[in-house]
């Protein structure tokens, strides 16, 4: 059932990707590439009918050559001048480690958006951005833009260890204030990005809204963190997407107790309002076949290193 309906969509999803091309003729080049991280890589790419009207929470579907998967990715920076658009991603499977093989010159067949509803931005007053892991690189924008308009940014950015954390002086630059923190207390204040939130709401500090980005599991006890303080917590979900226009049901989340398609309602959502255990059981589904793509991935690599 599941593979016809794939091979059915991947012809409609290229009609869409199609839709972001002028005319056919856009080449979604890698003008830079770094690495941010051990496991963690930025590319700008070329695109730039994307970059005219990326904004902040959005983020684009990649797919690295004609017989690829999609994947979702947010759109970390984009530059109206030049056309391009940054994008920062964790190598965590078979695409993302692919994708981290290309370098400076490579071209993406696809390069789809921007998608997804733009981060509300305005002037709330006093406001939290808390981007834990590769969630750091899509906070940015979002407190850069959240600064822009007057408010407040206080960020909290957290990551494993002090060699995943990157980006810091990014966020310094556009944040009134940053915590910065490691699991283990290997760099900076030791703990996970939810006990200075609890610390900062505890004070009676007056905070408008909070936004927190990084794995599912983070959100889901960053959100449990402000409940009971009562500030709204907006969360951006990352669902595993197929067509990422609202068509294959495949992102489906429930929020508020009614089912809503990530890739179009969203990705942001009242993170009081998520069903956290729905989204964790369903971003496992495909796991037994993401080993064995990886493995096979892995295994090709390695025959072509060996030169067999
Ligand atoms: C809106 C959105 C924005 C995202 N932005 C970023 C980003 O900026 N940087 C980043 O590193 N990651 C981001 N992700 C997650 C990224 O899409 C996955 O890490 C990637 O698809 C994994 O693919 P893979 O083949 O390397 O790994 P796989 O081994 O295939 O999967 C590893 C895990 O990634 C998730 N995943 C797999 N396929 C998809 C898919 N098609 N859609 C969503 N999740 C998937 C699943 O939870 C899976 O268990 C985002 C996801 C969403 C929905
Ligand atoms: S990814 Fe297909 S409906 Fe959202």
């Amino acid at each position: 059932m599941w593979e016809p309906f794939v091979l059915r969509g991947f012809d409609l999803f290229d009609a869409v990707t199609d839709t972001t091309r002028e005319g056919g003729l856009d080449v979604y080049r890698i003008t830079a590439k770094e690495d941010l991280t051990p496991v963690t890589k930025l590319l700008r790419i070329e695109a730039p009918a994307v970059a005219r009207k990326a904004k902040a929470g959005q983020f684009v579907i990649v797919r690295v050559n004609e017989r690829g998967e999609r994947i979702p990715l947010t759109t970390a920076d984009y530059d109206r001048d030049s056309g391009e658009i940054t994008i920062v991603f964790q190598e965590v499977g078979k695409t993302t480690k692919l994708l981290g093989t290309l370098g400076v010159g490579d071209e993406l067949v696809s390069f789809t958006g921007p998608l997804g509803r733009p981060t509300e931005i305005d002037k709330y007053g006093t406001v939290i951005c808390v981007g834990g892991g590769v969630g750091i690189a899509a906070i940015y924008p979002i407190a850069r833009d959240l600064r822009g308009a007057g408010n407040i940014v206080i960020s909290i950015i957290g990551a494993r260890n002090k060699s995943l954390l990157f980006w810091e002086d990014k966020m310094r630059a556009v944040s009134d204030e940053l915590i910065v923190c490691t699991d283990d207390g290997s760099y900076a204040r030791k703990g996970l990005v939810t006990e200075p939130l609890k610390e900062l709401l505890s004070t009676g500090r007056k905070v408008d809204v909070i936004w927190a980005i990084g794995p599912a599991i983070m959100m889901k006890f960053c959100a449990l963190t402000t409940q009971p303080f009562g500030v709204k917590t907006i969360v951006s979900l990352d669902s595993i997407m197929v067509d990422g226009t609202g068509m294959c049901g495949c992102c489906r989340v429930e929020v508020g107790g009614e089912t809503r398609f990530a890739c179009v309602d969203g990705p942001e959502f009242d993170g009081h309002q998520v069903n956290w255990d729905l989204l964790l059981e369903r971003q496992r589904i495909y796991l037994e076949q993401e080993k064995r793509a990886l493995e096979l991935f892995e295994a090709a690599r390695a025959e072509s290193k060996e030169g067999r």
